[in-house]
C-alpha cells in the first residue's frame, strides 16, 4: 500500500480581531492509494477545512499535506472536488458543464468529447447531455457536476456533503452509483459528510472529527466487503459498525458544555424521516 494523502501535523488557524480561531488543531493522517475514506463530525469541527487543504483551497498554518509525497500548492487536476452546491453554468448544457473542466487541459476536441460522453454515461446522464441545468431536478444536477469531475479523470476525488441536498432515494442511487465507478477505477476518494449512514456505506475507514477545536477523535475501520449492497446495509455487522461511529459523533456533543447547543444542533442535523439502515437504531 502507498500512501496518496498525507496529512503531517496539519492545522489551520484563522485571524480573528485581536486574537486567532483554531479551525483545525494539528491533524496526522494517511489515506490509501485507492482508499474510500470519510470523514465525519459536528458542524464546524473542520471537515471542509481539511478537505480544502488536500484540494489546495486552504493553506495549513502548520504542519504540511502531501498528495504522492509532494507538498500540495494548490487546486490541481489530479484532483477533483465536488461540493454540495453543484456550481454548474446555467447557461451550457449538461454536456458543455461536462467539456468545461477538459477546456483547461492539453486535451483535443475530440479527445474532450469522447471524455465527456464517457462520464455522462457513468452518472446516467446519456438522455440529458444536451438539456441546460435549469431543467434538471437536484439529484441530476449533481450527477452532472460529478461527471464534470470524472471526465477530468483525477487520481484523486474529494468530495464535500455533495449527497447533503438530495433527497434519501437519489442520495441512495448515488453512492451506489459512486461506488460502482469506484470499485472499477479505483481512485482514492476523500468523502465528507454529517450522515453517519452514509459515512460507513461508503468508506473502508470512517474518520470521525471533533469540534472546538476541530481534530480527529477517533479512526473507524469499516470490515465489511465491497461490493456493498442492502444486504449488508442491513446486516448486523453494519449496525455494530454505525452504533460505533454514532457513539463516536454524538458522545462529544452530550459532553460538550452546551447541552442545549447540543440537542438543538441534534435537531437540525438529523432529519424526521425514517432513515435507512440499521434497525432503527437512528
Ligand atoms: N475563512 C474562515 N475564516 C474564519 N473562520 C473560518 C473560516 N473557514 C472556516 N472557519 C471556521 O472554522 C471552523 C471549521 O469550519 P469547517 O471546516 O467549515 O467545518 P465543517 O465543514 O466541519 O462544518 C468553523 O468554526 C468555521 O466557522
Ligand atoms: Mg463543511
Amino acid at each position: 500500500m502507498t500512501t496518496k494523502i498525507s496529512f503531517r501535523d496539519a492545522g489551520k488557524t484563522f485571524p480573528m480581531k485581536d486574537t486567532s480561531f483554531t479551525a483545525l488543531d494539528r491533524v496526522t493522517l494517511d489515506i490509501e492509494d485507492r482508499e474510500f475514506v470519510t470523514v465525519v463530525g459536528p458542524s464546524g469541527c473542520g471537515k471542509s477545512t481539511l478537505l480544502s487543504m488536500a484540494a489546495g483551497l486552504v493553506e495549513p498554518s502548520v504542519g504540511r499535506v502531501l498528495v504522492d509525497g509532494r507538498p500540495v500548492t494548490g487546486p490541481g487536476p489530479d484532483r477533483g472536488v465536488i461540493f454540495q452546491q453543484y456550481a454548474l453554468f446555467p447557461w451550457l448544457t449538461v454536456r458543455h458543464n461536462v467539456e468545461f473542466g477538459l477546456r483547461l487541459m492539453p486535451v483535443s476536441a475530440a479527445e474532450r468529447k469522447r471524455r465527456a460522453q464517457h462520464a455522462i454515461e457513468q452518472v446516467g446522464l446519456a438522455d440529458f447531455a444536451d438539456a441546460l441545468p435549469k431543467t434538471l431536478s437536484g439529484g441530476m444536477k449533481q450527477r452532472c457536476a460529478i461527471a464534470r469531475a470524472y471526465a477530468v479523470d483525477p487520481e484523486v476525488l474529494l468530495m464535500d456533503e455533495p449527497f447533503g441536498a438530495l433527497d434519501a432515494v437519489t442520495r441512495v442511487q448515488l453512492q451506489d452509483q459512486l461506488l460502482a465507478t469506484w470499485s472499477r477505477e479505483r481512485r482514492t476518494v476523500m468523502f465528507v459528510t454529517h450522515d453517519v449512514d452514509e459515512a460507513v456505506y461508503l468508506a473502508r475507514r470512517v474518520v470521525v472529527m471533533a469540534a472546538r477545536p476541530g481534530r480527529i477523535h477517533h479512526v473507524v475501520d469499516v470490515d465489511l466487503p465491497y461490493p456493498r449492497t442492502e444486504e449488508i446495509r442491513l446486516s448486523p455487522e453494519f449496525a455494530r459498525v454505525r452504533n460505533e461511529v454514532w457513539h463516536s459523533v454524538y458522545h462529544q456533543e452530550k459532553t460538550a458544555p452546551d447541552l442545549e447547543k447540543a440537542d438543538a444542533h441534534r435537531e437540525k442535523t438529523e432529519p424526521a424521516a425514517p432513515r435507512r439502515g440499521a434497525g432503527g437504531t437512528g
